[in-house]
């Protein structure tokens, strides 16, 4: 077993002030682009709410690359994003940041978008299915290993198991170890979802997450960190900063929804991401 290095509590100390105050003559240029590539037939909704989470927590530009070809042409509940066929995103060289994983599925075509952004010389996060693709193939085990831009890795317990072939049991009884592994052995910026999120570096160093509650337990709310991460990465955040940041904001999001007597029973993602934009503008 691995032995992780030393380890932090994540409080609101260490990640207020990470994201620089907005200058007078910001231009969305400033803020980046983030490209979210998922949404797979059936699975649209997960690549909506990254794109909507990403959106609301500051990236300039946000781009979905759905793989489903019946997917509607724009979101009509939030027209800012700019929706694209799958293959269409990966042919954008402007895009500042990628994110995989959200509704993605488990396809040949998903297996081979996904060869392509781990490829991309830009900060990658990866989620759900992106996560169980790689544990399926060596050959994309080896891709992470060797990009040279960082990589953040998003996994739960079931998808943390299948990346290192051990059971959720054992997931579960040894998160700092498991998600340090992780981190080293593919070189990545690791959260291990659940009460108290591991968040794993790939120097071994560690911490665990002091915010969330059950209201969490809701679908979504895992593709609503994907994008939050994606847009943390765009504004110019350090992996190791996007990543504490966007975990610390995403579980206070769900504290503050809970002390106003929204949830946690009745949570949703999308209630979530309002509650992250406000928080990040009050700290
Ligand atoms: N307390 C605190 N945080 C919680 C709790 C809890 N009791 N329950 C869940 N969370 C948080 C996790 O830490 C994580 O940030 O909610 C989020 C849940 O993320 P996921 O498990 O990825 O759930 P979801 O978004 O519904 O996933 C959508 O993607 O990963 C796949 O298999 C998954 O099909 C599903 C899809
Ligand atoms: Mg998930």
């Amino acid at each position: 077993m691995y032995h992780p290095a030393s380890g932090w509590l994540l409080d609101e100390h260490l990640v207020r002030g990470l994201l620089p105050p907005r200058p007078l003559n910001s231009h969305k240029g400033l803020f980046g682009s983030v490209g979210i590539l998922g949404g797979a037939a059936g699975m649209t909704g997960a690549a909506l709410l990254a794109g909507r989470a990403a959106l609301h927590v500051g990236a300039g530009r946000v781009y979905l690359g759905l793989l489903d070809d019946d997917a509607p042409a724009v979101d009509p509940l939030q027209p800012e994003l700019m929706l694209r066929p799958a293959g269409h995103l990966l042919d954008a060289p402007h895009l500042n940041v990628l994110v995989a994983g959200p509704g993605l599925g488990r396809s040949a075509a998903a297996v081979g978008y996904l060869q392509h952004v781990l490829a991309a010389d830009a900060p990658l996060v990866l989620d759900a299915d992106a996560l169980n693709l790689i544990a399926a193939s060596d050959a994309l085990k080896a891709r992470i290993a060797q990009r040279k831009a960082p990589t953040l890795m998003t996994p739960h317990p079931a998808e943390a198991a299948r990346l290192v072939g051990a059971s959720i049991g054992d997931v579960l009884c040894q998160r700092v170890e498991i998600a340090s592994l992780i981190a080293v052995r593919f070189n990545a910026f690791v959260a291990l979802k659940g009460v108290g999120t591991v968040c794993a570096m790939p120097n071994a160093t560690w911490f665990i997450n002091a915010s969330g509650n059950p209201g969490l337990a809701s679908p979504g709310t895992g593709d609503v960190l994907a994008g939050i991460l994606g847009a943390l990465l765009a504004q110019g955040l350090s992996p190791r900063d996007a990543l504490l940041l966007g975990v610390y904001l995403h579980g206070a999001a769900a504290d503050r929804l809970r002390e106003r007597g929204i949830g946690p029973v009745g949570m949703t993602a999308s209630e979530v991401i309002g509650a992250a934009r406000d928080l990040l503008n009050e700290w």
